[in-house]
Parts: structure tokens; C-alpha cells; sequence
């Protein structure tokens, strides 16, 4: 079966598809599509938006979800490898969505199952649903997806969310800025990938006024404590850059302040309340884009 484990799993007009029907499902997404079918959501790591998100799609669907959302709960807490966990849940169900801490445990999985996986994040790698709802999102404030400078600033060497979307937006001419501390820079096969792509791309170490004024999309991210073995080392970097509302004094009009959240410090909360804050706005197109995943990949005609 076809499964969304990499964002390189949709070519670019899978991509588009899929944001076309995502844009219906904004419009209703109380739809009786997935009657009889059965979903399961295996949670490996913690997550608030993307497990609910994905619930919520099932659910507004008509669909069934089984799952767990704590390991700790699941009998792999005795030791049950997650071959056994995926051709168990399989038997259940009609589509897998995971989370695991191992990046290439969601290519392993769907190599094994009879039934589509989906990625919903594994390790530092990538999070392509993410993605998709990051794509929809700058076209919805957009109004394209073509040769927009996204400035990228936070955690660009452990940030899944990162790594996908620099992939998934490679199809659309960006020009990418990446703003991080040294240690967090942006990992050698990403700027690779970029040179092959022909994508232009600068590397800052300050949050500088011009990083933010360039951009179209300002994509913010939290440092991801989770990733480190050397918690002194997260300590040197932990809150190395906040957005402030005033830093957006010279942005451009059309600027959008992007982020995967959760959030810790990266964002002060003064900037919510800024027109050009649109993270939660982004964080509620999650649903609508995952709906129209599920259904691409249960093969089921949305139109
Ligand atoms: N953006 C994201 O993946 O959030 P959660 O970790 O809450 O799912």
C-alpha cells in the first residue's frame, strides 16, 4: 500500500492534490467518508496537535479510532518490537498513523504492513503532514507558494518539521534563511539538497532586523530538548533567540509568523495578539490537510 513517510513520497502535483482537497474539507469537514473504516494512532512520543488533529479528522469522518498515545501503556513497555506492534495493529486496522522516537521507524513499519503508514514524526528526520498543513497555510496567507523567502530560525539541525518542509517546498522556487546558533545549524544533506535544487540559500547566526524584514514567512522553532544527550549543552542554546512583537516593525505587510509549536520561549506571547501571528491558524489547518491524507491513502474519491 502507499504510505506519507517522507514528504518525497508526494511529488509535487500529490502535493497540490492533496492542498485542493484539504481546502474542501476546511469548507465541511463533517463528512461521512470513512464509515466502516478503523484508524490507529501509535504514539511513541508525546504530541498534542498533530494526535488530536489526526482524531479529529477520523472522528469528523465518521471514522473509528484505536490506539495509544503513552508507550508506557502499550505492550511494548514488556519488550514487544515494533515489527510485532505493527503487524498486530494492522490486523485492527485499515491505517496506521505513528509517532516514534527512531527516525526510519515509520519507513521500517511500512515496509512490513499490509496496511498504509503514516508518518507522524519519527525522530529528527521528518514530519510531513506537518508539512503539508505548513504548505496550505502559506498559500492560504500567501496566495501562492511560489518564490517566497522563508527565514528559518531556531533549531535546524534537530527540527523534523524543518527538514521536511525545506523538501516539500522545493518544488515552489524559495529562497531559504537560516538563522541558528552554531551547534543548531542546518545538517550538511540540507544545504546539499538545496545546491542540487538549485535553491538559494544564506546561514545567519543573529536574529538580525534583516533576516526579518527579507522574509515572507518567518518560520520559528522551539530548540528540541528532547534530541539532546547533554542537557548542558541544551542549556548553552535554550533560548538563544525570542521574537518579540517589536521585531516586526519594518516586516513586510504581507509577513506571516510561522511555527510547528509547541512553543517555549521563541515566541513571546506579545506577538499573538499581531496580525502577522498565524501559528494557531496554522496549527487548526492540520486537521483539514490530514483528512485529505487519510483519504488519499485509503484511496477514497472526496470530490
Ligand atoms: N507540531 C507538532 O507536531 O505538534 P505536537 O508535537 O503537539 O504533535
Amino acid at each position: 500500500p502507499k504510505s506519507l513517510v517522507h514528504i518525497g513520497d508526494y511529488d509535487k502535483e500529490d502535493i497540490l492534490r492533496i492542498l485542493e482537497s484539504a481546502k474542501t474539507f476546511k469548507e465541511n469537514p463533517n463528512r461521512d467518508l470513512l464509515q466502516r473504516k478503523v484508524c490507529a494512532t501509535l504514539f511513541f512520543e508525546p504530541s498534542t496537535r498533530t494526535r488530536l488533529s489526526f482524531e479529529t479528522a477520523v472522528n469528523r469522518l465518521r471514522g473509528r479510532i484505536i490506539g495509544f498515545s503513552d508507550a508506557a501503556t502499550s505492550s511494548s513497555s514488556k519488550g514487544e518490537s515494533l515489527k510485532d506492534t505493527i503487524m498486530m495493529v494492522s490486523n485492527y486496522a485499515d491505517l496506521i498513523i505513528m509517532r516514534h522516537y527512531l527516525e526510519g521507524s515509520a519507513r521500517y513499519a511500512s515496509e512490513i504492513s499490509p496496511v498504509p503508514i503514516i508518518n507522524a514524526g519519527d525522530g529528527s528526520n521528518q514530519h510531513p503532514t506537518q508539512t503539508l498543513l505548513d504548505l496550505f497555510t502559506i498559500y492560504e496567507t500567501q496566495g501562492t507558494l511560489e518564490n517566497r523567502t522563508i527565514t528559518i530560525v531556531g533549531d535546524l539541525k534537530y527540527g523534523r518539521a524543518v527538514h521536511s518542509l525545506i523538501q516539500g517546498l522545493s518544488h515552489f522556487h524559495p529562497s531559504f534563511n537560516f538563522v541558528a546558533p552554531e551547534e543548531l545549524q542546518i545538517p550538511e544533506k540540507y544545504k546539499t539538497f538545496c545546491e542540487e535544487k538549485g535553491i538559494p540559500y544564506k546561514m545567519f547566526s543573529d536574529f538580525s532586523p534583516e533576516t526579518i524584514n527579507m522574509a515572507d514567512i518567518l518560520y520559528m522553532t522551539r530548540v528540541q530538548k528532547e534530541r539532546f544527550t547533554d542537557l548542558m549543552e541544551y542549556e548553552k542554546v535554550k533560548n538563544v533567540y525570542v521574537l518579540r512583537n517589536i521585531m516586526l516593525k519594518d516586516s513586510k505587510e504581507t509577513l506571516k509568523v510561522l511555527h510547528p509549536l509547541p512553543r517555549v520561549k521563541e515566541i513571546d506571547q506579545d506577538v499573538d495578539t499581531n496580525p502577522k501571528a498565524y501559528y494557531f491558524q496554522q496549527a487548526k489547518n492540520g486537521m483539514f490537510v490530514r483528512q485529505a491524507v487519510i483519504c488519499d491513502l485509503l484511496g477514497l474519491d472526496v470530490d
